[in-house]
């Protein structure tokens, strides 16, 4: 089976700009890009005045599967990757079980073949339980097919067992990537701390509980401590979802020394405010919270001047019911697969923050090189790769309708809002999977 996509924009570097050429695909596999390619046998697509992109790749996902598939499900979770263009995701291993031992990724990837459309990897715990206390076995995780550790929703909290998880990888050539944020499970062990000292009369403040409450900023606290070890163990670190202005310029600083971070950012956390979740709601609630006017500016011009070198989504449903709940009791997290290609296109690339090519790196090559997915050719567009990827209407507008999800989940922050650009094809191996948003083939 033969797809020649024909008179498609290809994005260049140097000089930048846009080149018209074919890309013909043979099976799994893109077979020729040029210019006047023929090829009588094959399906055509008109890609003309539309840009063609490597597959789009969210490095930071959930799809709450297993444990709590009324939010989501290997199955929903793809489709709405492939609807907002993305042929890759790796997903976050807060799962019921979490995902801490070699059975249970096997379980989940092999389940993933099943139900997943796209292209599915998973990450591991950083440690047992995503309790904090005790390493899990990232060798034979690894060796079992986690892209990278998290303990997503939980800082780790101790020094020393983070010490010990970034020797971990740096010995073993293994991604650490912590969710540098305050948590129940951080608060509760400072309350534990405070009380065993004797401090009873101590109260740690729960700020993120609501839009009203002041300043939060253990987030820069956490990644200084965790910089500070990777620095000292010469380990790679990629720290999730950077909120703060003071984050990115102690990232900035790290970089300039040489240290080996890496970061990302989400685009609730570059075009919301704190001001904006109050209007919004508990679909706004999310950790790391939604910050002043003054960091959301700091995080764009950190991703812009690439302090910060990718995007993800951190796409984290939850369901109506949850998040109809008042603020103080409605879970955390939006979801953002559906929404973030037209997002970046409309907020970031349209106002020239980010050059097109640059926005589109990254989503693709950049957190497919991060967690070593480029070996694979994901986030490429070449002769002889597996042909993943996506194709842009840069012009089209939409409306975004949260009713129109395939996701299960309904917690999207930017429900109505007016966007310019989407993903018109999304092609994986070789099969167009999803049609102007709509998913027209798929393995279930
Ligand atoms: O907003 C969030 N949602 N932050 C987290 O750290 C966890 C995530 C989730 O799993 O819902
Ligand atoms: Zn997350």
């Amino acid at each position: 089976m033969k797809l020649l996509i024909k008179e498609a924009s290809l994005i260049k570097k140097e000089p930048e700009g846009l080149e018209t050429l074919d890309v013909l695909i043979n099976g799994e596999r893109i077979e020729e890009i040029g210019q006047d390619l023929y090829a009588p046998e094959a399906s055509i697509i008109d890609a003309h005045g539309k840009i063609l992109v490597p597959g789009l790749v969210d490095a930071h996902v959930h799809f709450r599967d297993p444990g709590q598939e009324y939010k989501e499900d290997l199955h929903t979770g793809s489709m709405a990757a492939a609807a907002g263009g993305f042929t890759t995701v790796i997903a976050e291993p807060n799962t019921i079980p979490p995902i801490d031992t070699p059975a249970r990724i096997c379980h989940l990837l092999d389940m993933a073949k099943k139900k997943s459309i796209i292209n599915f990897y998973s990450k591991a715990a950083i440690t047992k339980g995503l309790k904090g206390n005790s390493l899990t076995d990232f060798i034979k995780l690894r060796e079992a097919g986690a892209m990278a550790f998290s303990d997503d929703g939980n800082p780790v909290p101790g020094h020393r067992l983070m010490r010990k998880a970034l020797i971990k990888g740096k010995q073993n050539r293994i991604l650490v990537s912590p969710h540098d944020e305050e948590s129940a499970l951080y608060r509760e062990r400072v309350l534990r701390k405070r009380m065993k000292r004797g401090k009873q009369s101590f109260c740690v403040e729960m700020p993120y509980s609501s839009p009203k409450a002041g300043p939060y900023t253990s987030e820069a606290g956490f990644i200084k401590r965790d910089i500070d070890l990777a620095e000292e163990t010469e380990a790679r670190l990629h720290l999730s979802h950077v909120s703060l202005a003071q984050s990115v310029d102690i990232i900035a600083k790290a970089k300039k020394r040489g240290v080996q971070v890496t970061s990302e950012a989400t685009p609730h956390h570059l075009l919301l405010t704190e001001r904006m979740a109050k209007e919004i709601g508990p679909n706004a609630k999310v950790n790391p919270p939604l910050r002043s006017e003054e960091d959301v500016a700091a995080v764009k011009e950190g991703l812009a001047n690439g302090t910060i070198d990718m995007i993800s989504s951190d796409h984290a449903p939850h369901s109506p019911e949850e998040k109809n709940r008042p603020w103080e009791e409605a879970p955390f997290g939006v979801i953002g697969l559906e929404t973030t290609l037209g997002l970046v296109l409309t907020f970031l690339v349209r106002p020239d923050i980010l050059k097109l090519y640059q926005a589109i790196d990254k989503m693709t090559n950049i957190p497919a090189r991060i967690f070593g997915l480029d070996v694979l050719g994901i986030g490429q567009l070449r002769p002889g790769i597996k042909a993943d990827l996506t194709l842009i209407d840069l012009n089209k507008k939409w409306m975004v309708e949260v009713n129109h999800f395939y996701s299960k989940s309904r917690n999207c922050p930017f429900q109505g809002w007016e966007l310019y650009g989407k993903a018109v094809l999304t092609v994986v191996g070789g099969r167009i999977i999803a049609r102007d948003g709509v998913i027209v083939s798929g393995n279930q």
